[in-house]
């Protein structure tokens, strides 16, 4: 049984005696900040005072009277204006601990009403490689999907690639004019990938040069709006508005001045180089011819379609490797690729519904209050993303009914979002809950999104093997450092690198608010200290240890049964922290952060430690004693494995 979920159904009857909505002041009940106002505190004295006419400490009182928490807390206590401190009794902690004990599920309910829940994560678009923005879709949405599994609902996993866009109009092009036939015959996705690029390059290049004097135009004028701004007010103290309004202004010109910079970057780089400049001037009009392909492909044509399938299964391949080694599965891929024969269809649909419009020769869902439409299909007849994204959902809701569909996908998307879901709603998925999972940027040191030297996104693959080779080292200096000399072979190195560099990487993603940036950084992930994946990895493994040292049968102390006894501060307090593990879960569903999971594991395995310095276990005053902390270790260590295992997260033995 959780606590929190329990206190509210407490505090639910009593409320109902006062004739009030319970449902807005029970988010009110909280965990006490100090012990010295009990355990939790339920803090709706105020607003339920106001909305009574009577004085709060009154109303706490008059909600205590109809309180029934007998065998559960303590007597209430009213305190101050009105909080109600309510501390939990050692009898009732010591007989949830007991069952949790029993538990596979470590006491956790599973819910009550289970829903079905799609969750569309990870989508790359396949032949362009995977790079450092992909890990946040993938590992947030693959926590979020273990946690709802585990809280009992009904989960379907579907990787939406994109496998259908531009992208293959490039590689088909790229393929035409420059493959290196005998790199594509020894590694053909590398080759494809190195074609991307290449044609990226270009169409960066042309494009490019087509917007440089307007940009620099753009800028001059910005530049000019700076000075005015800042000459007129010279002299003068300036008013809030008036500073902001220079300081958007000199916003303005450094952005301008870098993306100024940055194009004519990308055009120097072509004009240094023979080659390049050679290739350029030889393909002037790529990136009409690339959109041509990528049309051609759309509609059939039989060659483009031919490459396509040839380019796509290694190009999947290779994704498969990448998740096979960040521990990911989906129960299905359904790309883009498999919606295109629906599009037409869905399309169709809005107009019939009414949902969708003719505008200038193209068709558009118009939203009221908004002021850019959804255009679904362009006036050449081409679809659009968005198109995809409404026969994708159409699909679900026919194939799996789902509850709930969860998109984890940046936040530069909410928009999109935002008009799908307004679509959605007119098309008649009133009652799904259609969500987004929204994340921010991951940064560099220098703040910026995280980028190559080169400028490019970091590639995935790279950024896990540096992962993994920094954890060798941290390994290898943890084992050398041992009392006893070192324990582990080079393979069981090996192994616990691989597993705690790709644990570091995704933790540190996890236990970042997902809407905010955060700034990667390999010291900070893997530090042995502080809330990541490798000090709870350690955290586990020296609990595991102490069995392994005092050559503790856990099955046997499993099948004894033994008293949990809760007579110091330390032992309450970690009893009382693995009875939050349910709590923890609920507060991650609740809004899909699975950074409440993390700290929640934090907040554990500091709580075991203050245990473990304060009270002996294998040297226990009483063989009663020791097996009572026994009980305690164990169920901290398969609370913290079960933790990590829901954020995707394999533990190690030893370290
Ligand atoms: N492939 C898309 C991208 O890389 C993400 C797709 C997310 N899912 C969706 N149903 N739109 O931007």
């Amino acid at each position: 049984m959780s606590i929190l979920p329990e206190l509210e159904n407490r505090f639910r009857s009593a409320l109902a005696a006062l004739e009030v909505d319970p449902e807005p002041l029970l988010g009110m009940i909280r965990r006490s900040q100090d012990p010295k106002f009990g355990d939790y505190q339920a803090n709706f004295a105020m607003p339920l005072g106001k909305q009574l006419g009577k004085p709060p400490r009154d109303v706490a009182c008059e909600v205590v009277a109809n309180l029934n928490v007998d065998g559960f807390c303590e007597a209430p206590e009213v305190a101050g204006p009105g909080f109600i401190n309510l501390r939990i009794r050692n009898d009732w902690i010591v007989d949830q601990l007991t069952s949790a004990f029993a538990d596979e599920r470590l006491g956790v309910p599973a819910a009550a009403e289970p829903r079905t829940y799609v969750v569309d994560f990870s989508a790359p678009n396949v032949a362009k490689p995977m790079h450092v923005g992909h890990i946040r879709s993938t590992s947030i949405g693959d926590a979020l999907s273990r946690t709802l599994r585990f809280a009992g609902h009904k989960v379907i996993t579907d990787n939406h690639i994109g496998d259908w866009g531009t992208q293959f109009g490039m590689i088909i092009y790229g393929y035409r004019h420059f493959c290196d036939t005998e790199a594509y015959r020894s590694d053909s996705v590398r080759e494809l990938a190195r074609l991307y690029r290449l044609v990226r390059q270009l169409m960066d290049y042309h494009d490019g040069k087509a917007k440089l004097e307007s940009m620099a135009r753009k800028l001059t004028e910005a530049e000019e709006r700076l000075e005015e701004a800042v000459s007129t007010t010279e002299g003068q103290k300036l008013d809030k508005k008036a500073k902001k309004l220079v300081s958007k202004l000199r916003k303005d010109v450094e952005e301008g001045q870098e993306e100024l910079a940055a194009l004519r970057g990308k055009i120097a780089e072509i004009n240094e180089s023979p080659v390049l400049s050679k290739l350029a001037a030889e393909h002037p009009n790529i990136s009409q011819s690339v959109l041509q392909e990528t049309a051609k492909l759309h509609a059939n044509d039989g060659e483009n379609l031919r490459l396509w399938r040839e380019f796509l299964p290694p190009c999947l391949d290779v994704l498969e490797e990448t998740y096979r080694r960040l521990g990911v599965s989906f129960d299905h891929t359904l790309g883009e690729s498999f919606y295109h024969d629906r599009l037409a269809a869905i399309v169709d649909e809005l107009v019939e519904q009414g949902v969708a419009r003719e505008s200038d020769g193209a068709i558009c869902v118009f939203f009221e209050g908004h002021e850019v439409p959804m255009l679904i299909r362009k006036k050449d007849g081409a679809f659009l993303y968005a198109t995809t994204d409404l026969a994708t959902l159409r699909y679900r809701m026919q194939e799996w009914a789902p509850d709930a569909v969860l998109y984890v996908v940046d936040f530069r998307q909410s928009m999109h979002f935002e008009h799908l879901f307004t679509a959605a709603r007119l098309m008649g998925m009133a009652d799904t809950e259609l969500k987004h999972i929204s994340f921010g940027t991951v940064l560099g040191t220098d703040g910026k999104p995280f980028k190559t030297r080169a400028g490019d996104a970091v590639g995935l693959e790279s950024l896990l093997d540096e992962a993994v080779a920094r954890a060798a080292k941290v390994v290898e200096e943890n084992d050398e450092a041992k009392p006893g000399g070192p324990e582990l072979s080079p393979e069981q190195r090996a192994r616990i690198a691989e597993t705690v560099g790709i644990a570091a990487l995704k933790y540190a993603d996890l236990s970042q608010n997902r809407e905010s940036d955060y700034v990667f950084s390999y010291d900070k992930m893997l530090a042995m200290n502080g809330n990541t994946a490798t000090y709870m990895q350690y955290a586990y493994a020296r609990v595991r240890s102490i069995f392994a040292k005092g050559e503790v049968d856990v099955e046997a102390l499993r099948a004894s049964r033994p008293r949990v006894y809760l007579d110091t501060p330390a032992e309450r307090a970690l009893a009382l922290e693995l009875l939050r593990f349910g709590e923890a879960i609920d507060f991650c569903l609740k809004d899909y952060r699975p950074n409440l999971l993390t700290s929640y594991l934090f907040d554990l395995a500091n709580c075991y430690s203050t245990f473990f310095e304060n009270c002996p276990v294998l040297k226990a005053e009483t063989s009663e004693l020791r097996q009572s902390r026994l009980v305690l270790c164990d169920l901290t260590a398969r609370t913290i494995r079960k933790g990590l295992e829901l954020l995707g997260i394999n533990v190690v033995e030893k370290m």
